[in-house]
């Protein structure tokens, strides 16, 4: 999601450049006309799909991202899709492997709290999942012919529609 403003919800380390921080939901729904896609002002009387793609693992468990995604939940009319895609701890043979890809994010841009498969599913409480349901994220309705070759996957991905 983008804001109009300029300079609207930026917080240190947090997206900038007319970006809203996805932590303050509850502001951002009361200023709708501050969502806007393609130039134009979001319905939320009308379906609406939220894409959070590689963005709740940058979420501390303080910062509550179970709370964010369920008050984007309620904001949004029956007949939303909600995608998730999240950086799973199962993909990860042992603990030194996953603090060693942990701390290789780190170092390139920041902190990543990777996720059970469990705890990713709870994001979806109110949704129905649709089809394969949540699964490695490769997998979800691969393009026939286009699968990644040789790219270790290290996230789960899944679609979910409120009824
Ligand atoms: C790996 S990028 C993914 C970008 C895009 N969703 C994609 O799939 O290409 C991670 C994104 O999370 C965003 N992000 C990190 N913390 C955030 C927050 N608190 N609220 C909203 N976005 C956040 C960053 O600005 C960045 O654009």
């Amino acid at each position: 999601m983008r804001a109009g403003a300029e300079d609207a919800g930026s917080v240190e380390g947090r997206p900038g450049n007319g970006q809203i921080g996805i932590l303050g939901p509850v502001e951002l729904m009361g200023e709708e006309s501050a969502v806007v896609s393609h130039g134009q002002a979001l319905n939320f009387g009308q379906p609406v799909a939220i894409g959070l793609f590689a963005i709740l693992h940058f979420l501390r468990d303080a910062d509550d991202p179970a709370g964010v995604v369920a008050c984007l939940r309620d904001a949004v009319a029956p007949g939303s899709y909600l995608a998730i895609s999240h950086i799973g701890t199962d993909f990860f043979p042992n603990k030194s492997a996953l603090a060693e890809a942990v701390a290789v994010y780190e170092r390139a841009s920041e902190r990543v709290w990777p996720r059970s498969r469990d705890q990713i599913l709870s994001f979806f409480d109110g949704f129905e999942l649709l089809e394969p349901g949540l699964v490695p994220k490769h997998q979800w309705r691969p393009v026939t012919g286009k699968a990644a070759v040789g790219t270790p996957n290290i996230q789960w991905g899944a679609v979910g529609r409120k009824p």
